[in-house]
């Protein structure tokens, strides 16, 4: 048996993973505990309450017995940009405070076991291709679509990650000349396609509705436009409200888009989408699949599935300890 640690530092929270690996031959993980906490201000503040937090979870986890073996691994994984040869956090737009931060070293001197570092997006790429919906394929995408939009790029039978690190940056790709702006510029495929950019979307066609001297199904007043969440959009759109599945055929148009060039350029054979895709698939699937005959080549579309993550709301997770995985194998 072998402990694994996955460490996942998002723009809204941080999370621990703890997996246990019982045959190096399969690969095979099981998520054994896990620990989350909103991400708090300033880099050094999440790095000692993820220190602890991992310490605490080994203690509870009975580290060292029969039963569980050591802690062998460490991986996390975050936004970009970082510099996972270096082990470096450079500037993501996610973490507005954290400026070139040395994520790897203070693990390493802590738990002495070694500790990888990875896109967030990429790791999901791992992870979805080793144990999910990506299983057995040779060129895989997978896209976040979560608070962000990055996207893991498997070229090959292996992970791309481009000259610097920053391949598979689709967020920022503009796929209209105005719109939600999302952590980058107006119109891109993160500004439509993200957590942040539907809840943008809502705030706008909420304050366009009151100016009307309508009242929008997924906010009661436009004292509470600010709060307005993409959850709440979800769930009127959900209940049939025809405002709110407005703005998710929006975002479901511009993700075919977003989908089509990739297709165009990179001929995948699958295609998997993690968080709010899985969650909202009834209401974007349809308009996302006109949308991507209407723009995609055929000869590439016809031979690329378009999945949600199969390790469902667990590809996060599973994400660092993919990481740690890679990091077990290069080292023995
Ligand atoms: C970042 C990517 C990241 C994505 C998902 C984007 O804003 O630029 O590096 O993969 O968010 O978190
Ligand atoms: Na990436």
């Amino acid at each position: 048996m072998s402990i694994l640690a996955g460490i996942d530092i998002g723009g809204t929270k941080c999370a621990v993973s703890l997996g246990v690996m019982g045959d190096r031959a399969d690969q095979q993980i099981e998520i054994i505990a896990k620990r989350r906490f909103a991400t708090l201000s300033g880099a050094e503040a999440n790095i000692a309450r993820l220190l602890s937090e991992l310490e605490e979870l080994l203690i509870e986890a009975g580290q060292g017995d029969a039963e569980h073996g050591q802690l062998e691994a460490i991986g996390i994984s975050c936004g970009g940009p970082l510099n996972s040869k270096a082990g470096l956090i450079l500037s993501p737009p996610n973490l507005p405070d954290w400026s070139r931060v040395d994520i790897v070293t203070p693990f390493r001197e802590r738990f002495a076991v070694p500790v990888g570092l990875q896109n967030d997006a990429n790791a999901c790429a791992l992870a979805e291709w080793k144990w999910g919906a990506g299983q057995g394929s040779r060129n895989m995408i997978f896209l976040t679509f979560g608070t962000g939009m990055g996207a893991g790029l498997i070229l090959d039978g292996r992970l791309y990650s481009g000259t610097s690190d920053m391949a598979g940056e689709v967020g920022h790709m503009r796929l209209s000349p105005t719109g939600p702006v999302g952590y980058g510029k107006a119109g891109s495929f993160e500004g439509f396609c993200s957590g942040g950019g539907i809840a943008e979307l809502g705030r706008m066609e909420a304050a366009r509705l009151f100016k009307e001297g309508r009242t929008p199904s997924f906010c009661a007043e436009p004292g509470a436009i600010p709060a307005i969440t993409a959850e709440a959009i979800g769930e009127a759109a959900q209940r049939g409200e025809a405002d709110a599945f407005d703005i998710f055929q929006t975002v479901a148009r511009q993700l075919g888009r977003g989908l089509a060039i990739l297709v165009d350029i990179l001929n995948p054979e699958v295609i998997v989408i993690g968080s709010i895709y899985g969650r909202q698939l009834p209401l974007l699937e349809r308009v996302m699949q006109e949308e991507l005959q209407r723009e995609a080549l055929s000869h590439s579309l016809s031979v690329c599935r378009i999945l949600p993550a199969g390790l469902k709301e667990q590809v996060g997770d599973y994400a660092g300890l993919s990481v740690a995985l890679n990091q077990l194998i290069t080292a023995n």
